[in-house]
């Protein structure tokens, strides 16, 4: 007991019974704790330390190999994606986790990137560069409160979420994940989007209330990597990060400072590498900076299967590395059984030490008693009478849209020919105009996302209808533009997740051009030969080459990936709420002025970060 602690300091009883109890409960934690960790085999300290993706482990293998946790991959669902499905599949993993000699309840992790992205029907928010758009941390914390109910809604205790990266090079297929650019964008988006997943603090209460573990992810650069490093044939995804520490502290570690004030319970490590050393061996940044220096005291976990991207020669040493540079349990999601023997051989042998492997486990269930993962090993959230209706419940798909409206950068508005006029006779053209999928981007049902009606939602179509005061004719290819006041062409990109969306040269089947397609670039002149004034939308996750194009445009807006409320991108298109979105990106001239961010000393963009117009104000600079 830290008697001497509070013997030396004065403070009011009030204080001194709260500090008591807070002793008193911290003391309980680090005690049950020890005492567990005690107990353990080896065999149920390793099982603590392997998390296995639900297709690849039963409940019966959480019980015979003690797992630790389990988590769905993108796209990875139980039966029909039904809530009462995924509360099913968890309440199975718990009740074998339950039946096992100390009972160690597991954690069960899944990708709630942009909402619940993983269920049918939830809530799907704008991705993160839409949310720096906003300039709305607050915003931000509110999105991420929203997400957690619905994920505790499913049983579900942990996201991987925030992505904390800095978004360097817009031909990286990550970009969107990250706030911006900028480190202080980032950082300031970081403690309350981890506050709004996981309460104030990790109390011992939060899975108790309508919250769930946040991750920090990915540690550390991972958007800072060498165009054209990238491993695993990706172009830049995954690649080297190659920065002298000074700067690798001013632009990448910056934003974790708030996530670990933040008290975020676990960290994931970046599948790339810094200067040369994968992160999943980096001894200096995983223990020496993140653990020791920076003292973050939750769960590092590792990325998906990648320990198999260290070059070593065998899995054992590559698990021997991955382990002594700090890394506390290892997502394995189909070869969990051979992490889980020659992780054990490599303790027998020596290679990797007890007190290693006790500093790991100490740490996952140091983490799942402050989460309550112990009193609750269902959220009770999974099984309130009213769970369905959270899944998409309309507050949130209201705040979903509030946020759609406010991340909408006005690029161009040559004449005032925006907010539209409710009497006009309008013209809207383009696939993306009337597409849950599209407007989704990846991470969406599907790990890469898709096309099509893939969720409930409204389109941007669907809210021009809504708004109009005429019938709005509707276009995909753009035909029938003359005889119309004004036409509204959606553009953008296809969906994408990870290295699938970096940037590669055409030509290629499955490039991401980061440039308009040709068929949009057709659809575009067949409008134009029109004569009818264009106001194009742009549907991307990052900055498109539109140089080229932008001349002939009266109005040009980017809507990043708007999510399941399009409808919010026709609010501010009518004008129902004035655009306010500033660029969290540069958006660049052309492909050759990358990678282009704010402060380089040779600066000339199409757009600078930070611009932004809004209506009534000076109408365009291009
Ligand atoms: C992926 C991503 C990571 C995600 C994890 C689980 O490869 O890199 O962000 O959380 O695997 O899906």
């Amino acid at each position: 007991m830290k008697q001497s602690r509070l013997a030396s300091t004065t403070i009011s009883a009030t204080a001194l019974a709260l500090a008591f109890a807070t002793a008193q409960a911290a003391t309980s934690v680090e005690e049950r704790v020890r005492g567990l960790v005690h107990k353990m085999t080896l065999a149920e300290k390793i099982g603590q330390m392997t998390q296995a993706e639900r297709q690849h482990a039963t409940p019966e293998d959480v019980k015979t190999y003690y797992l630790g946790a389990i988590l769905n991959g993108g796209g990875s669902i139980p039966k029909e994606n039904r809530r009462s499905d995924w509360v099913e599949m968890i309440r199975d993993y718990q009740a074998a986790a339950g039946g096992t000699r100390l009972g160690i309840p597991i954690l069960y992790g899944a990708d709630a990137v942009h909402g619940h992205n993983n269920v049918l029907g939830a809530t799907i928010f704008p991705h993160n560069v839409a949310l720096g758009a906003t300039r709305n941390p607050q915003l931000a914390r509110a999105i991420a409160a929203a997400t957690a109910r619905e994920v505790a809604a499913t049983g579900i205790h942990w996201t991987f979420a925030p992505t904390l990266c800095v978004a360097r090079d817009d031909r990286w297929g990550r970009a969107y994940e990250c706030f911006g650019e900028d480190p202080e964008l980032v950082s300031a988006f970081a403690g309350p989007f981890i506050r709004g997943l996981q309460g104030e603090r990790l109390d011992g209460n939060n899975l108790a209330a309508d919250k769930v573990l946040a991750t920090a992810k990915h540690w550390v650069a991972d958007g800072g990597t060498t165009y054209g490093t990238g491993d695993e044939g990706y172009a830049i995804d995954r690649g080297d990060t190659r920065l002298g520490a000074d700067s690798l502290r001013a632009v990448h570690i910056a934003p974790y400072l708030p996530a670990l004030k933040a008290d975020v319970g676990s960290v994931m490590v970046s599948y790339s590498s810094v200067n040369g050393t994968k992160m999943h061996e980096h001894k200096a940044l995983v223990t020496g900076t993140l653990k020791r220096e920076l003292g973050f005291a939750g769960i590092t976990l590792s990325d998906w299967s990648a320990l198999g991207e260290i070059p070593a020669e065998t899995n054992r040493a590559r698990i021997v590395r991955a382990v002594n540079a700090g890394l506390d349990m290892v997502m394995e999601p189909e070869k969990w059984r051979d992490f889980i023997t020659d992780l054990t051989a490599a303790v027998e042998a020596g290679e990797v030490s007890m007190a290693r492997i006790d500093e790991a486990v100490t740490r996952i269930l140091t983490t799942k008693f402050r989460a309550g993962l112990f009193e609750w090993p269902l959220p009770p959230l999974a099984t309130a009478p009213d769970a369905d209706h959270l899944i998409g419940h309309p507050a949130h798909r209201d705040l979903a849209r509030q946020a759609v409206r406010e991340s909408l950068v006005l690029l161009k508005n040559a004449g005032g020919l925006l907010p539209l006029d409710k009497k006009a006779k309008i013209f809207v053209a383009g696939d993306h105009a009337d597409n849950i999928g599209l407007q989704s981007g990846g991470w969406t049902i599907e790990w890469q996302g898709k096309r099509g009606s893939i969720t409930r939602g409204t389109t941007i179509l669907d809210g021009i209808r809504a708004l109009a005061e005429r019938e709005v004719t509707y276009s995909p290819t753009g035909e029938g533009a003359a005889g119309h006041d004004v036409a509204l062409i959606v553009v953008g990109e296809e969906p994408y997740a990870e290295g699938m969306g970096d940037y590669r040269p055409l030509p290629c089947s499955k490039c991401q051009p980061i440039t308009l397609a040709k068929s949009q670039r057709e659809m575009l002149a067949r409008v134009q030969v029109s004569g009818v004034p264009m106001a194009v939308v742009i549907l991307s996750g990052r900055p498109l080459m539109i140089a080229e194009d932008i001349g002939s445009w009266q109005a040009a807006v980017a809507a990043w990936l708007p999510g399941s409320e399009g409808a919010g991108v026709a609010d501010v298109l009518f004008g129902e709420q004035a655009p306010s979105g500033k660029l969290p990106v540069t958006w660049p001239k052309s492909l050759a002025q990358l990678p282009i961010n704010t402060g380089d000393a040779k600066y000339d963009p199409l757009f600078p970060y930070g611009f932004g117009l809004t209506y009534g104000a000076p109408s365009s600079i291009r």
